[in-house]
């Protein structure tokens, strides 16, 4: 196999990464909507907040057959690396994928990073390759989808009065696109507080957020095609921002959107900020993006908080998630 390095001028490369991963994911996980080229080279160039992953094609013969990415972060986490693997599912069990991680396992020492992990979903065969190769698993996260059309108004507007009746000291800020310059830090502090969420047993360090990476997120989404709502509570009598989620519209296809963060500052918990956050995110959707059928969400298997409030919400199960890790 040949391994070579994709970067997102390539067009032609860029494109054959997406179906790659499409054809895989549909595969796998039927239910996930392929990759959208603009996704793709947003991606490539800017990954989720500002460092892309380094992706990899590999060619059999001229055919390309696989991919991988190898994903680091020069803000923490420095000895780790994350890595994904996909192979064709016409061309799998003949050895690509082994030599695919072998690859990145390689580009990961070389870059001095000592411990290293992949994610799957949980699937017949797929955690076996990981722990074939040494993988422990050290985490399961649920992947759940909202359809709208099934969730009641009354029922979300009911579920938004009782938790502002909890929260009478916090209102409710919209944030449409790119956050204004001068809440850049006290969004970073915001967005911080997602440390909190649970790690299970993955072997990972807190992540650090500060202005520049709260901007480069804003703008890496914007680059793989979507429009991000985010709604901030902000205390009445301080000012202080105490919590906020974020919800990602597709704008390609409008009717696909995508739940990100929703975290709370420690000091603000316990008056009902999530429930308020996420009820009033789906009002502002429904007054200004109508046409969103379905919004997915991920949350660690053992995050009982917040599954309880998307259960509240109409969300279903899809998929279940694992993360391995080991070291090098
Ligand atoms: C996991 C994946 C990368 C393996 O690619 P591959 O080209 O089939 O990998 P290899 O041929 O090198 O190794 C295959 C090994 O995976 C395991 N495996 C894969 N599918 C399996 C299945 N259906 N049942 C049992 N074991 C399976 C076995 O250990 C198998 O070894 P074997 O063929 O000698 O029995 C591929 O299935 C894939 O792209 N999956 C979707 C993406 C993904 O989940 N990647 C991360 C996996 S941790």
């Amino acid at each position: 196999m040949d391994i070579e390095r994709i970067t997102p001028d390539d067009d032609a490369a860029v494109r054959t990464w997406a179906e790659i991963r499409s054809a895989s994911a549909a595969h796998d996980a039927p239910w996930e909507h392929p990759l959208t080229e603009t996704f793709a080279r947003g991606e490539l160039t800017h990954g989720w907040d500002g460092e892309p992953e380094l992706a990899f094609l590999g060619t059999v013969d001229g055919e390309p057959v696989a991919v991988g990415s190898l994903e680091v972060s020069e803000r923490d986490n420095l000895d780790l690396a994350w890595f994904s693997v996909d192979v064709r599912p016409d061309r799998r069990r003949q050895g690509h994928g082994g030599t695919v991680l072998a690859h990145l396992e390689a580009e990961a020492a070389r870059r001095g990073r000592t411990s290293v992990g992949i994610s799957c979903w949980d699937v017949e065969g797929l955690e076996r390759f990981a722990l074939d190769r040494g993988y422990e698993r050290k985490a399961a996260g649920i992947n759940r989808r909202q359809h709208l059309a099934e969730v009641d108004p009354d029922v979300v507007d009911a579920l938004h009065a009782e938790a502002a009746a909890a929260a009478a000291d916090y209102e409710l800020v919209r944030r449409l696109g790119r956050v204004p310059d001068d809440e850049l830090d006290a969004v970073a502090v915001l967005t911080a507080s997602i440390n909190d969420a649970p790690k299970e047993g993955l072997q990972v360090e807190d992540n650090v957020f500060d202005a520049e990476r709260v901007r480069a997120y804003d703008v890496a989404q914007e680059a793989r095609g979507f429009v991000l709502h985010r709604l901030v509570a902000r205390h009445r009598v301080t000012g202080e921002l105490a919590g906020q989620t974020a919800v990602a519209v597709e704008l390609e296809r409008p009717h696909l959107a995508e739940q990100h963060d929703t975290s709370v500052v420690a000091a603000h918990r316990g008056h009902r900020l999530g429930a308020l956050l996420k009820t009033g995110m789906l009002q502002w959707l429904r007054e200004t993006q109508p046409q969103i059928a379905e919004i997915d969400t991920w949350n660690a298997e053992s995050n009982a908080f917040m599954i309880g409030v998307n259960e509240a919400l109409g969300y279903r199960v899809m998929g279940r998630g694992l993360d391995l890790q080991k070291k090098l």
